[in-house]
C-alpha cells in the first residue's frame, strides 16, 4: 500500500507517524508542505527491495553500485530523472529541524480554529468539529 503523505510530513495518526503505516510513504516538499525545498519531496519504505527500486526510479535506473563509475553502473530498471538537487537537500536538511516547531504551530492554529468555532453562533460549523483526527 502506498501512503500519501504529501501534507502530513511529521504528523501521526493514532501515535504512529504518517507514511509508516503504508508498505511506502509519499511526502510532497512543494512550497505549500509542511516544510519545502522549493519543488521535490521524499519517499520511505519498509523493505529495502521496495526502497531500491524507488531509488533507481527516480534516477534513471541507477543502481549506484559504488564499485562502478556512473556511466558504467548497473540498471535493472528504466526510470526518470526526478533527482533534488544539493541544493534543495541543503534546503531540506534546515527545513527538517524546524518540524517540530512549525508542527507545534500547526497544532497551535488548530486549538485557535476549533475554539473560534465554538465561540461562534453557527452550529453547523460547531457539529462539524473533528476533534480526534490526528496531531
Ligand atoms: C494529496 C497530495 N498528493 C500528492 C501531491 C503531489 O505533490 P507534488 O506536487 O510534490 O508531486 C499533492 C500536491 O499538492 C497532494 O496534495
Amino acid at each position: 500500500m502506498i501512503e500519501d503523505t504529501a501534507w502530513g510530513c511529521g504528523g501521526k495518526y493514532d501515535d504512529q507517524y504518517l507514511g509508516t503505516i503504508g508498505d511506502l510513504g509519499t511526502f510532497s516538499f512543494d512550497f505549500a508542505k509542511t516544510i519545502t525545498t522549493g519543488e521535490g519531496g521524499m519517499v520511505i519504505a519498509k523493505d529495502p527491495l521496495i526502497l531500491e527500486a524507488a531509488k533507481a526510479y527516480h534516477d534513471h535506473g541507477h543502481e549506484n553500485n559504488p564499485s562502478l563509475p556512473r556511466w558504467e553502473d548497473s540498471r535493472s530498471r528504466s526510470g526518470f530523472n526526478y533527482r533534488m538537487t544539493e541544493m534543495q537537500g541543503a534546503v531540506g536538511l534546515a527545513q527538517l529541524e524546524k518540524l517540530d516547531e512549525i508542527i507545534a504551530s500547526h497544532q497551535r492554529n488548530k486549538e485557535t480554529i476549533i475554539q473560534k468555532i465554538k465561540e461562534s453562533r453557527s452550529e453547523n460549523l460547531k457539529n462539524r468539529i473533528i476533534t480526534n483526527a490526528g496531531n
